[in-house]
């Protein structure tokens, strides 16, 4: 399977930081291991798509709604991020879950409505550090997955993203063996539900100097990186690390 290497910018880097990044990033590409998306805020989406194209370098949304337009004030269109190039759309992932509230039925949604115009959802799960004092991760992940593929389409692209909420910008990594047995867990709940197909990545502080050696894990096809992927230098390095 083709890893995926993928960048969630969450609340940074304005248009023109955006296209002075794709500017350099794009001389350095070719060395990656495999795909590479990068998840700009909704604003920058623009100057993301102009940059890019022609490049084999992917791009998409960390969040849409789960209609096309409409009144619904604040909320991202997948559609508009469709026809300005975009192929992935990042849902679920736990600052929208805890910030925003977000619950398992519009997770549902989303995933449903991007897959229905072709595009790519990266499903993101995870648990707390109290769930995972508490015995309670493989429940956790059980049921985001349960509840947030419900409605998802088998025969359509799918990414899920496995973050373990306590290690996201903690500089606290999950160690090579919690990933190996929390990845094999996660593929052996989507092989239950039929999405055995689907790549699984591990996000939560991953560096240049932890990805060569979880990238070789067993069921990890990839990585989503935080503050490390903000760099050309830091995101390309775990891009082609081994
Ligand atoms: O979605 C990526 C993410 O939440 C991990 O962030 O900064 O720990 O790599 P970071």
């Amino acid at each position: 399977m083709k890893k995926i290497f993928a960048a969630n910018w969450k609340l940074f880097k304005s248009p023109k930081e955006t296209r002075e990044f794709f500017t350099q990033f794009k001389e350095v590409a070719g060395k990656a291991k495999g795909e590479l998306v990068f998840f700009p805020s909704a604003i920058s989406l623009e100057a993301a798509s102009t940059t890019l194209q022609g490049s084999a370098v992917k791009f998409g949304a960390q969040n849409c709604y789960s209609h096309a337009q409409g009144a619904f004030t604040g909320e991202n269109s997948a559609q508009v991020l469709k026809d300005l190039g975009g192929t992935y759309v990042l849902i679920g992932h736990s600052e929208r879950r805890k910030i925003f509230g977000e619950n398992d039925t519009l997770i549902a949604d989303k995933v449903a409505y991007v897959q229905s115009l072709g595009l790519t959802p990266m499903l993101c799960i995870g648990e707390t550090l109290q769930e995972r004092e508490d015995l309670k991760t493989y429940k956790v992940l059980d049921e985001q997955l349960h509840y947030g593929l419900a409605k998802a389409d088998k025969t359509k692209p799918l990414v899920i993203a496995y973050e373990p909420v306590w290690a996201i910008g903690t500089g606290k990594v999950a160690t090579p063996s919690q990933v190996e047995e929390t990845h094999a867990d996660v593929y052996a709940i989507l092989t239950k539900l039929g999405f055995e197909e689907s790549p699984i990545l591990y996000g939560g502080s991953v560096k240049p100097d932890n990805a060569g050696g979880l990238i070789k894990i067993p069921h990890v096809d990839g990585f989503l990186v935080g503050g490390a992927s903000l760099e050309v230098k830091s995101f390309i390095d775990i891009a082609s690390a081994e």
